[in-house]
């Protein structure tokens, strides 16, 4: 028995050595420990070792049941290291990594948010209308007349429906009244559309942001006090802003916001960055027809508005020179933002 058990211990060693992938190891270990493994067949024959031997014949089993677990672990653990090294064969892990390209939000969207931002903490809410409008949203009920030159064609894009691309997001005010009642706080940016000849500064799909407020008591004051701070968030608690006097049809009065700024390295000038003013009451007046109600009573309500064009805010912000650098997706101009 003695004998036997010496002869299958190096037997199995042996062949424990011999194993060159995992799956022979496997082979072995089944061969010699498993059911109807050497060893355990040779353990099966102490019931007939006399009972003076049968300590001594136990020890050999179990040492060298002890020493082939131990070579066999020994034998798993250097064939998967080998494993390992041949998979990393021929990489070199101490080059340098090829780095991904940090992705970052387009300069259009980050003025956009941010201008959201600011004017959602004085209480304004987003609102939406349709890119393809129809002329009285976009015109009539803005108080813009069909000899307008903005009614042109050759200014707007017009479909065979009659219907066409807006020119402005001011077409959210009307829509926003038709659907709620007074007051109404409300910012809608979105795409506008005209038909300029496309170059530096002028692209024939740009963005703009309104904002409308109407309400009880809304007075000029409230509008100039509510820009002021908007263009101060948006450029600087320093930053100066004038109102000069204008004309749009839909505000009486109207007013263009110019703010000075200093634009990379130029001296500080005065830079027109929106148009705004009290609501006009022929634009009630014709809400309230849409409505077939006097919920914008003129006599009793009043607002103001303001529209924007994100596309000149982000020029400015980062000293953009030509508009079409913000639709071209040129990869080094979009990196610098990153
Ligand atoms: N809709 C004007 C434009 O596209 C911008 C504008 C001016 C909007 C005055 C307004 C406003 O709401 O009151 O040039």
């Amino acid at each position: 028995m003695k004998d036997l058990i010496a002869a299958i211990q190096s037997d199995a060693l042996a062949r424990i050595v011999a194993a060159t992938d995992e799956r022979t190891l496997e082979e072995a270990r089944v061969a010699i420990l498993g059911k109807k493994g050497s060893l355990t067949t040779a353990a099966a024959g102490m019931k007939d070792v006399p009972k003076e031997d049968k300590a001594e014949v136990g020890q050999l089993l179990n040492s060298a049941r002890q020493e082939i677990t131990a070579a066999l672990d020994a034998r798993k653990t250097a064939l998967q290291d080998a494993a390992d090294q041949a998979a990393l064969a021929g990489i070199d892990p101490t080059l340098p990594a090829r780095f991904l390209q940090p992705g970052a939000l387009h300069p259009l969207t980050m003025i956009r948010d941010e201008a959201i931002l600011i004017l959602r903490r004085m209480g304004f809410s987003l609102a939406e209308g349709p890119e393809i409008e129809d002329e009285f949203h976009c015109f009539d009920a803005l108080n813009t007349p069909a000899d307008h030159p903005a009614r042109n064609e050759k200014d707007t894009f017009y479909f065979d429906s009659g219907k066409l691309l807006r020119t402005h997001t001011s077409s959210v005010q009307i829509r926003t009244m038709e659907q709620s009642t007074p007051p109404v706080r409300i910012i809608a940016p979105g795409s506008a559309y005209r038909r300029d000849e496309i170059d530096a500064t002028h692209l024939s799909v740009f963005n703009q942001l309104e904002g409308l407020y109407v309400g009880t008591d809304v007075s000029l004051p409230d509008l100039k006090g509510t820009l002021e701070h908007f263009f101060r968030e948006l450029f600087g608690s320093g930053t100066a802003v004038r109102f000069r006097p204008h004309f749009f049809p839909f505000t009486e009065p109207s007013f263009e916001i110019d703010v000075k700024l200093e634009i990379k390295g130029q001296a500080p000038r005065w830079i027109e960055v929106a148009g705004c003013g009290m609501v006009d009451p022929a634009v009630f007046a014709a809400v309230n027809r849409s409505r077939k109600d006097n919920a914008y009573d003129p006599d009793l309500v009043t607002g103001f508005a303001f529209g924007m064009g994100l596309d000149r805010l982000a020029m400015i912000r980062w000293g953009i020179r030509d508009i079409r650098l913000l639709i071209e997706n040129d990869a080094r101009f979009l990196k610098q933002f990153a």
